[in-house]
Parts: C-alpha cells; sequence; structure tokens
C-alpha cells in the first residue's frame, strides 16, 4: 500500500551488536523522498549496547532527527501505538538489529513489548517484516526461532558482508546491506554497487 503522503515504514531497534546499523539506516528511511513517515522505537537494551559501541547516545540521535516531519518516536511500552493494531496500515517494518531475546518473543507470539506487538501484528496482517537478527554462533534454540519466523512470513535478513562489490571499507559492506534492505521494502536505490551492472 503506499498513501499519497508516501511510504509508512515502521523502524524497530533492539539491543544486539550493530547499533549504528540502526542510525545509518533511520537516516537513510529519512532522507528518502519516497518515504513519508518512519515510526521509530528502540529497546531499552539497544540504549545500552548504542552507549556501549558507539560515542553517542540515543538521545542525540533523537534530538537530530525531532524537528523533521517524517520522523515519529515511539516508546517501547506504549501498546496504544496506531501499529499495535492491524487497522493502521502501513507498508513494512524492519527490525535491526535483532537480538536473539526479541527474535524468541516475535517467534513464541508472547511479545514483552510494542517491538514485539508490531512484529505480530505486521505478520498476522501479512505485511512486510523484515528481520535483522545478530549472533554468532547460533544456537539451535535461534536456529529453531528464524524458522517460525520465515515461516510466519518474514523475512530474515541478517547483516552478513558480501565481498563480491570489492568493498574498500566498513560503510561499503554495510552499504550493501541497506541496498538489501531497500530492496525488499520496494524502495530504489544506487546505494551500493550491483553484481552484473
Ligand atoms: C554490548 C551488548 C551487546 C549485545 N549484543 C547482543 C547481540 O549481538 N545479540 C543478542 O541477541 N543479544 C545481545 N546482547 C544482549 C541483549 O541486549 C539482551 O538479551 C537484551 O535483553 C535484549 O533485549 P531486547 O530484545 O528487548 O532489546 C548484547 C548486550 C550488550 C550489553
Amino acid at each position: 500500500m503506499k498513501t499519497t503522503d508516501g511510504l509508512r515504514l515502521i523502524l524497530a531497534s533492539t539491543g544486539a551488536s550493530g547499533s549504528r546499523l540502526a542510525e545509518k539506516f533511520l537516516e537513510i528511511l529519512l532522507n528518502n523522498e519516497r518515504v513519508g513517515k518512519v515510526h521509530f522505537l528502540a529497546s531499552e537494551a539497544f540504549e545500552e549496547v548504542l552507549s556501549a559501541e558507539e560515542s553517542t547516545t540515543l538521545g542525540e540521535t533523537i534530538d537530530r532527527h525531532r524537528k523533521n516531519d517524517k520522523f515519529f518516536l515511539h516508546d517501547c511500552d506504549d501498546f496504544g501505538a496506531p501499529f499495535s493494531s492491524g487497522s493502521y496500515r502501513h507498508d513494512g517494518m524492519v527490525i535491526l538489529p535483532l537480538s536473539m531475546a526479541s527474535l524468541g518473543a516475535i517467534a513464541s507470539g508472547a511479545h514483552r513489548d510494542l517491538v514485539h506487538r508490531a512484529a505480530d501484528v505486521t505478520l498476522k496482517e501479512e505485511r512486510k517484516l523484515i528481520l535483522c537478527p545478530r549472533e554468532t554462533p547460533l544456537s539451535l534454540i535461534h536456529l529453531r526461532n528464524l524458522v517460525a519466523v520465515r515461516e510466519a512470513g518474514a523475512t530474515v535478513l541478517p547483516f552478513i558482508p558480501a565481498y563480491y562489490t570489492r568493498p574498500k571499507t566498513i560503510e561499503d559492506l554495510e552499504n550493501n546491506f541497506f541496498q538489501k534492505i531497500l530492496d525488499h521494502l520496494g524502495l530504489e536505490n544506487t546505494i551500493s554497487p550491483r553484481w552484473g551492472s
């Protein structure tokens, strides 16, 4: 569904490593002219991981985007958010990064917070749900949970570096990953070279 105001997307971030990917992808979505609304929510653990991994805080990120009229911030315990109901139509939800704890909650349907509830609703309404899990190695529990969410209709899209683009920087590797998410959201992009082009 494309509204006249542009695509409505949900970006949720949980407490797995790779918090900078969330920060960068948020920026990419907000700068995309086809995107009309980005609903953003982050778990408490995301905040903790971000502070551990980067020299920035979630508060600073929020302050940077607060004045952008495409940016809609939600608390993780706000089950009254629009997309907590299937009657709110949106064009896709991305969870980046996705922790194994949140993966387990989504796979079991036993949601603890708005991230899990929104993912649950996105699946039941058969809308696009892109999960970007991060853990290594993967236990049998993780693998079974990944199969469960895939069977329920989610796209499982982990950050796995591609070398065929001859990357020179970490940003090159990250852009290749972002390209795959954008492609799955149906957003045209030239953010990274493509094989065969
Ligand atoms: C610095 C740091 C890095 C972490 N990295 C991961 C990770 O890569 N994958 C993961 O599943 N959990 C990771 N965790 C553990 C999760 O943050 C923890 O399980 C948390 O309860 C997840 O909650 P959430 O899913 O509500 O965000 C990390 C924790 C910290 C403090």
